[in-house]
């Protein structure tokens, strides 16, 4: 528990703020994670008052389902901290009642939940209103630019008037305690650590696939499409932590530093090859759990005739370093998919010699681990059948591990909670450095650029399938598949 914190929330009658923010700090105050002392304004350019925003947070709250049982005792209290600040983000001379609502030797914690283009004007009126101080930190939401050299411009702007120190950078996958758990899976492990390389790994898959659409943000949607939703930050960042070097300690620059080696070390796709390494995929109607649904091109809010925006992307990355020499990751990611799975498949090497001939093909270890949803992890072994008639014929069983555990914390908590304590504390080690953000758009960047350049279209798959039949050739073509349960 933190004290003399205070947090301030930009954007306070947003999505965001409303689904994620306002559960996660109710959910803290309940777990007695906040200090006694912590104060929360929520800002917006809304002219109500505090009393009219603790009743909407209230009944908020009330229908949000992850809060469960409704408990009275810790409302009072989380009440008692809320206030509202009236301020339109554009006009500087507003920012002076927050100046007021701020409190000497206090630290302020800004949360800007709002639009990337506000993030340089906001950090520059708070500066010019007197409210940042050495100790003042910020929260920023992806998307932090659309290429290196936009990003580089938001990180600039923010960088004037905050140090690296006091920047913390979202990535809600960071603040998924499935996520976290990769590491403590990787490191506190000897027996899987010693064999985390391409002398035992023989490839490596990445998938998060959604079953929704792009929920009614088309406009914007369609000028960013799933590389930038989901590859740039989601997915590389799930790369880092399953791939990335052992840090000499758990401490936020040693993990942060590693993960720089690693998206440094990512090899470049480039226009000669980006046929064979990357798919781009636009989903046409189908079906989902039963229920039709529309393609991409008939969503709420298209005003287009056509688009070669991707829904989906499939990769092929090598890793260019000692440990992953020869071993390809394939990352997949889509919209309006089959099932909403997040998961990490690590492939083993087969033997090099098979004594078992009926177990030849399906003979490889895999170590799946599933994120999100039914978290958890399962080692798909061979062993001997159980059987007097047979000699020794061998099946494929699973051993199954889940991370939910009845005897910790009886919910797994979402990863904002996580991510707003951390910010509390003061501990950058799930938030992601200027460096990161730059080493991963300059590999996304030169991919896109590959795209244009040879005028890659996208393949079309029905919503509700896995993705185009071209992201099964990407790994067939390598005498792989996808791993699908
Ligand atoms: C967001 C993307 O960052 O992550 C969304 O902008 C995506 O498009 C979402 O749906 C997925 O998050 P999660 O936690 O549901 O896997």
């Amino acid at each position: 528990m933190s004290n003399n914190i205070d947090l301030v929330v930009f954007g306070a009658r947003g999505d965001l703020a409303r689904r994620k923010l306002f559960p996660a700090l109710y959910q803290l105050d309940r777990a007695g994670l906040l200090s006694d002392s912590t104060r929360i304004a929520g800002v917006a350019r809304e002219a109500i008052d505090s009393a009219a925003f603790i009743q909407q947070i209230e009944s908020l709250l009330k229908d949000t389902p992850e809060i469960g049982e409704w408990d009275e005792k810790v409302w009072a209290k989380f009440s008692r901290r809320l206030h509202y600040i009236k301020i339109d983000f554009s006009q500087k001379k507003e920012f002076a009642v927050l100046n007021q609502w701020i409190v000497n030797r206090r630290t302020v914690i800004y949360y800007l939940a709002t639009p990337p283009s506000l993030f340089g004007p906001i950090c520059k009126h708070l500066n010019d209103a007197d409210c940042v101080d050495k100790t003042s930190r910020i929260v920023l939401e992806k998307p932090i630019g659309h290429d290196l050299e936009s990003s580089e411009q938001v990180n600039g702007d923010v960088g004037k008037y905050f140090s690296e120190r006091n920047i913390y950078r979202i990535d809600h996958y960071l603040g998924k305690e499935t996520v976290q758990n990769l590491l403590a899976l990787r490191f506190a492990n000897r027996m899987i650590n010693s064999q985390w390389d391409n002398s035992c790994i023989d490839h490596v898959q990445i998938t998060a696939a959604e079953t929704v659409g792009i929920e009614g943000r088309w406009t914007y949607y369609d000028k960013v499409g799933q590389l930038r939703d989901m590859v740039q930050n989601h997915l590389l960042q799930l790369l880092c932590m399953v791939a990335m070097e052992p840090p000499s300690s758990l401490q936020a620059d040693e993990i942060r530093g590693e993960k720089v080696k690693l998206l440094r070390a990512l090899r470049p796709i480039d226009e000669d090859r980006v046929e064979e390494y990357a798919v781009r995929g636009q989903y046409s109607a189908g079906w989902i759990s039963g229920s039709p649904v529309v393609g991409y091109m008939q969503e709420e809010g298209c005003e287009s005739d056509s688009s070669n925006n991707e829904t989906y992307v499939a990769l092929k990355v090598h890793i260019d370093n000692w440990r992953w020499a020869g071993v390809p990751f394939y990352l997949r990611t889509g919209k309006r998919m089959q099932d909403k799975v997040t998961q990490v498949v690590i492939v083993y090497k087969d033997n090099p010699h098979s004594l078992f001939p009926e177990t030849d093909g399906e003979a490889n270890n895999k170590l799946v681990i599933r994120l999100q949803p039914n978290e958890g992890i399962q080692l798909e072994m061979v062993s001997k059948k159980q059987s007097l008639k047979e000699r020794l014929s061998t099946e494929k069983r699973t051993l199954n591990l889940d991370f939910f555990d009845s005897s910790g914390d009886s919910r797994i908590a979402d990863a904002y909670e996580r991510l707003l304590l951390e910010v509390m504390k003061g501990d950058q080690w799930l938030f992601v450095s200027r460096d990161e953000i730059d080493a991963s758009w300059r590999w996304c960047d030169r991919l896109l650029a590959s795209w244009r350049g040879k005028k890659i279209p996208t393949k079309s798959y029905s919503a509700g399938s896995w993705g185009p039949s071209k992201a099964e050739i990407l790994i067939e073509n390598d005498g792989r598949s996808w791993y699908e349960e």
